[in-house]
């Protein structure tokens, strides 16, 4: 049954949240438990529907998973497949992240080709260009990529032309299984790479480096299963720092690490807003003065987190000035603006670049998620506009957000989840 999320501006919030596991770290680990054959366990796991579907991705394979309370204990001793079906990657890209994992345990893969999706055409160049250097050979067709190892997986001096957060953990869960040494330059720094390095060794892997732009990997060829927790989402972390930003009196936001999101605080104080963070990981925030304008580049981390970009876009909106944001790494990430702008918002697109003049107030109204972020950041504008907003396609919102509605609810927002009229 389809539903939409009511939310009624005017309400301050305050209080504190607690975020769950990164879903952009949980879905690779669980990738990676093919790798070791046996029983792994993953800590900290997002209840949410990427989850549900990286799930369905395993057990097509052949491997057992159960769900306990944020845990998912899998076992892929007796997987019989190495064959990905193209509804489950069209329905969630980030079940490309299979191959690597397929390919170092059986040294062949057959994974659909992921569409694109709205925020852009989502290549796989660098991902086959990173593992051909490795020896893998691919062909494809009928929809699917067909990779195979036929002189085996051998080490490779790797340069990625951008730091591609799926082409870097390709490469490393296919890496750590090539005889000799391997080495990624340019690799992704996100805490989501380091994360999934951290499990890959407590699987009897040899990574070193993952968190700067060059990883080292030994190979080895035994590998077996662990016990490995997700590190906190700071993208979940930082969406609740928006919502305090707009319209906070000292919101505390747990679960992720203040290190992750250096830009992101740094742009919330220039914006006008307090933030203090605690020796325990807490960050509260609040705000009582105007919200200034600030501009913005996203880039691959340590840089501002395109993931955010939507979140603070609503922020920028009823500042009080101009300002710019600009999208670097994905080529089409603006959809939401358009439904901004249904609420009152003022923005011109130029290209890469939104211009956004700050507004006096948003107006509720009924708008449609355009993605996962811009559907959460619909939301967040929705906290302050005036009047009632109405967030249909909110099946985008449940992709990465578990509980989003009750959380809000929690921190004192008006705000409820129904069925679509
Ligand atoms: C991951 O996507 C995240 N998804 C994205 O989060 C995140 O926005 C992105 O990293 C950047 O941080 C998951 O981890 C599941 P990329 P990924 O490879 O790995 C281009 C969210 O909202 N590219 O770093 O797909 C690509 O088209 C999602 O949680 C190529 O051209 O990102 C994009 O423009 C959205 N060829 C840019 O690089 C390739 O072979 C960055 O992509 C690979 C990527």
């Amino acid at each position: 049954m389809k539903e939409v999320i009511k939310v009624r501006g005017g309400r301050r919030l305050a209080g504190t949240v607690k975020v769950e596991g990164a879903k952009n770290s949980a879905l690779k680990l669980m990738a990676a438990t093919v790798i070791g054959a046996g029983c792994s366990t993953i800590e900290n796991v997002p209840d949410i529907a990427d989850v549900d579907i990286m799930a369905q991705v395993l057990t097509t394979l052949g491997a057992k998973v159960e769900r306990g309370d944020h845990k998912l204990i899998i076992d892929t001793s007796a997987l019989d497949s190495y064959e990905t079906p193209y509804e489950l990657v069209a329905k969630m890209r980030a079940s490309i992240s299979i191959l690597g994992p397929l390919i170092a345990r059986y040294g062949c893969a057959k994974v659909a080709m992921p569409g694109g999706c709205q925020i852009g055409s989502r290549k796989l160049d660098m991902h086959i260009a990173g593992l051909e250097s490795l020896g893998v050979q691919f062909e494809t067709s009928h929809g699917f990529i067909h990779a195979s190892t036929p002189n085996g997986l051998h080490g490779a001096d790797f340069m990625l032309e951008f730091p591609s957060v799926g082409a870097t953990e390709n490469l490393m869960m296919a890496g750590i299984a090539a005889k000799g040494e391997t080495i990624i330059d340019n690799a992704a720094r996100e805490p989501e790479i380091v994360d999934l390095a951290n499990m890959l060794n407590a699987m009897g892997a040899c990574v070193e480096g993952a968190g700067s732009p060059t990883i080292h990997i030994e190979g080895r060829n035994d590998f077996h299963p662990c016990v490995h927790r997700t590190v906190g989402d700071r993208i979940e972390a930082g969406t609740f720092l928006v919502a305090g930003a707009l319209c906070g009196d000292g919101v505390t936001v747990l679960g992720a690490d203040p290190k992750h999101l250096n830009l992101p605080i740094r742009k919330l104080r220039q914006m006008g807003c307090e933030v203090e963070t605690g020796d325990d990981g807490a960050i509260t925030i609040k705000r009582h003065g105007e919200i200034i304008p600030a501009d913005i580049q996203t880039l691959p981390f340590p840089g501002f987190p395109t993931d955010l970009q939507a979140q603070f876009m609503a922020l920028s909106a009823i500042a009080n000035g101009a300002s710019v944001i600009t999208e670097n790494v994905f080529e089409n990430r603006f959809m939401f603006a358009s439904e901004l702008t249904r609420m009152g918002a003022d923005i011109r697109l130029e290209g890469h670049h939104a211009l956004i003049q700050g507004v006096r107030q948003l107006s509720g109204a009924p708008v449609a998620s355009p993605d996962l972020r811009g559907g959460a950041a619909l939301v967040l504008a929705g906290l302050v506009a005036e009047g009632e907003t109405v967030v249909s396609a909110i099946e985008h919102i449940d992709r990465g957000y578990e509980r989003y509605v009750q959380k809000l609810a929690a921190l004192g927002a008006d705000i409820e989840r129904c069925p679509a009229l």
